[in-house]
């Protein structure tokens, strides 16, 4: 059986990637350092899979613990890297703390991966590395725009790593460009778990929704955009997680056509926060209390991502509907209140 290496795997994205793992087949090791999760993630994959995921919560920024979990792993078919700080705005406060952990953490375990012959690693990019594209729908082949906030700049940063790694040592990467991910795994057992106020627009909708916040602040209605609230391509979790599947077993298969290989994952639809709050009161029957204010500073207007080929390389496609990716974040929301 193929063993695979997921960090950050009781995360959002992660968590829902190792069920898909352990449903095709592989077998799990989950590092975590718990800095943004929680330990009964654990407990929770276990109830869909049936199967509890191997797990060892330490930092991998530190460089001694990595090399020390590679010595004690060298049967490794790849790895999925998800582990990283992810909020922009508290990156632009903590800069270095941002730089420390997302860089040094991949470094460590390319290091891990040179030294253990470990070839096959899938990173967790985002669209964030366009900034605000020339051209949408944005392809692969867009160029970076300087990043927006020292996050992205560090997923920029990590996808050059990466570049110049592969020149050198045989390992072969995927980098994955994520778009919004939002929604909840369909049995409302895994899901997002913001710590604190959220961030995000989807987790701040279902918690106004279920009465934790009084009214969700609508960023700006004055962009150049059909209803003027900003446009993002907002895909499904768990459609994000079957991607990880499929670009680690070509990984695995050794079908890359180029290395790194860069992929957008999204569902090539634009909405607007307007329609995004739509959908909400479409599936939750209520009514969302908002008020429009100022545009957040950083943010871009509008994007997109180009799906072509990410469809036809990989033979993947998102799948799941807006409607679907509501109702489920809605149930995990009401799933979390009952707990
Ligand atoms: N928004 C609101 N009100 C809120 C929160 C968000 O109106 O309370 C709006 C934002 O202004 C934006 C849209 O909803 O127009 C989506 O905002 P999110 O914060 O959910 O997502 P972003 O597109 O800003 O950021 C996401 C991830 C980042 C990632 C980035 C680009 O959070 O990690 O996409 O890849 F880097």
């Amino acid at each position: 059986m193929n063993k695979i290496l997921v960090t950050g795997g009781a995360g959002y994205i992660g968590s829902h990637t190792v069920v898909e793992l352990q449903q095709n087949g592989f077998e799990v090791i989950i590092v975590d350092n718990l800095s943004n999760s929680l330990i009964e993630v654990l407990d929770n994959i276990h109830s869909i899979t049936g199967i509890k995921p191997h797990f060892e919560q330490f930092d991998l920024a530190d460089p001694r613990l990595t090399a020390d979990f590679f010595t004690r792993h060298t049967d490794l078919s790849g790895i999925i890297h998800f582990a990283a700080y992810k909020a922009v705005g508290e990156s632009m406060e903590k800069p270095l703390g941002y730089y420390r952990n997302n860089l040094m953490s991949l470094i460590n375990l390319l290091e891990g991966m040179k030294l253990h012959g470990i070839n096959n690693i899938v990173f967790s990019s985002s669209c964030t590395v366009y900034g605000q594209p020339d051209e949408l729908p944005v392809t692969e082949n867009a160029p970076f725009k300087p990043a927006f906030s020292a996050y992205g700049n560090t997923k920029q940063m990590c996808e050059d790593i990466l570049k110049f790694t592969v020149n050198a040592h045989p390992v072969k990467a995927i980098a994955l460009r994520y778009f919004n991910p939002i929604g909840a795994h369909p049995s409302a057992l895994i899901g997002e778990l913001p710590l604190g106020i959220p961030n995000n627009l989807v987790p701040y909708i279902t918690q106004t929704g279920i009465g934790k916040r009084e009214y969700l602040r609508v960023f700006g209605n004055d962009y150049p955009t059909p209803d003027g609230t900003a446009i993002r391509d907002y895909i499904h979790v768990v459609d994000l997680a079957q991607a990880h599947v499929v670009a680690l077993r070509r990984l695995i298969e050794g079908r890359s056509k180029t290395n790194p290989e860069v992929f957008n994952l999204g569902t090539g639809n634009g909405f607007s926060v307007m329609q995004i709050i739509e959908a909400f009161e479409r599936v939750s029957g209520l009514k969302l209390n908002y008020r429009i204010v100022d545009r957040r500073a950083g943010d871009i207007e509008q994007v997109w991502a180009d799906t072509g080929y990410a469809n036809n390389e990989l033979g993947w496609k998102a799948e799941r509907t807006l409607d679907e990716m509501m109702a489920s974040a809605w149930r995990w929301e009401m799933a979390l209140e009952g707990r």
